[in-house]
Order: structure tokens, then C-alpha cells, then sequence
């Protein structure tokens, strides 16, 4: 009988629906648990979120030297790249990138050179090194996290290990030509 089937059909669905969300919703619970400890150190809380913007100045930054900021109770780097750095940026074939961006797309118009990214490894959150005097800087020119050898170039691009992500470009403006705003 044509009703029976359908009524049938209808409770398979819903009771295979209500088993795979089970699933899921378990699985998801787990994956917080793990990963809670980790977040909870580097995820801004909403009052952090709230806090205003973090003004850098960076007159004082020369080609090949960055500065390390705070941001939002967070390092933030701020850089300025050599022209070879630049060059080395922009002879990347961005298609083979595993987090495709142009150094144009990660910087502002007419100030290339000033790569301003969040010191904040994107796979579980370390500092990474490059951005003071003397630290390794990995084998793309760029950064090195030290806690399991993510190397970025030198656009802060992910290039090798295990960060799924560029280091991230917060919201920015440059004020004057020697300062920025963040945030
Ligand atoms: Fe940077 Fe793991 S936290 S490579």
C-alpha cells in the first residue's frame, strides 16, 4: 500500500538524520574538548574584541627589520621588506601556494614594502621567529615556527610544515605615512 511505504520511508530518514547528527554532535564535543585549551590562550575574548585600535608608528623600521606589537593582547609583526625580500615575494608562482595571495594582496598600495601580519602561527597558535634581530627565519626568508617548523616566506605566506594558513593581515590603515592603525 502506497502510505504504509511512504510512512516507512519517511522514519528511515528521520531516524538515519537523527543518528548521523548524533554523530557528528559527539564528534564535535570531542574535537572542542582537544582543541578548547589551545584556543582559549590566543582567542580574543568580546571585551578584548571591543578594545580600540592599536596605533604603530613606523618611521623607525628599516628595510629588513621588523617590529613586534601587541594587538588585541596579541603579537603583531610589522615589517619592512627589502627589495629583495619583495622580489623573492613576487617571483612565487602564487597558483602553487597553499594559501594563494599575492604580496599586492597582503599589503597597501604603495607601501608594498610594510607587511604588517598577527605574530600568531596559524596551525596551533605559537610566536614565530624572524621578526627580531638575529632569529632564524626559516627557508623561505620569511618566518619559522619553532614549535613544529612552519617555514613562511617572505610575504608571510605558508610554504612548508604543518600551518594550513598565511599569517594573517589584520585590518589596517596607514594614518600618515608613518603610521598605521590596526583594528
Ligand atoms: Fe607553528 Fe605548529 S604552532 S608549526
Amino acid at each position: 500500500v502506497p502510505a504504509e511505504v511512504t510512512e516507512h520511508g519517511d522514519d528511515g530518514v528521520r531516524r538515519r538524520d537523527f543518528i548521523n547528527i548524533a554523530a557528528i554532535g559527539a564528534a564535535g564535543v570531542g574535537g572542542l574538548a582537544v582543541v578548547y585549551p589551545l584556543v582559549s590562550q590566543m582567542a580574543p575574548s568580546a571585551d578584548v574584541l571591543a578594545e580600540s585600535s592599536t596605533e604603530v608608528d613606523i618611521s623607525s623600521i628599516e628595510a629588513g627589520q621588523a617590529i613586534k606589537a601587541v594587538f588585541r593582547k596579541q603579537p603583531l609583526f610589522v615589517k619592512r621588506l627589502t627589495p629583495q625580500e619583495i622580489k623573492d615575494a613576487n617571483d612565487v608562482d602564487v597558483g602553487s601556494l597553499r594559501d594563494p595571495q599575492t604580496l599586492a594582496e597582503r599589503t597597501k598600495e604603495g607601501h608594498e614594502d610594510v607587511l604588517v601580519t598577527m605574530g600568531v602561527c596559524t596551525h596551533l597558535g605559537c610566536v614565530p621567529l624572524g621578526a627580531a634581530e638575529g632569529e632564524v627565519k626559516g627557508e623561505f626568508g620569511g618566518y619559522f615556527c619553532p614549535c613544529h617548523g612552519s617555514h613562511y616566506d617572505t610575504a608571510a605566506r605558508i610554504r612548508k610544515g604543518p600551518a594550513p594558513l598565511n599569517l594573517q593581515v589584520p585590518e589596517y590603515e596607514f594614518t600618515s605615512d608613518t603610521v598605521i592603525q590596526v583594528g
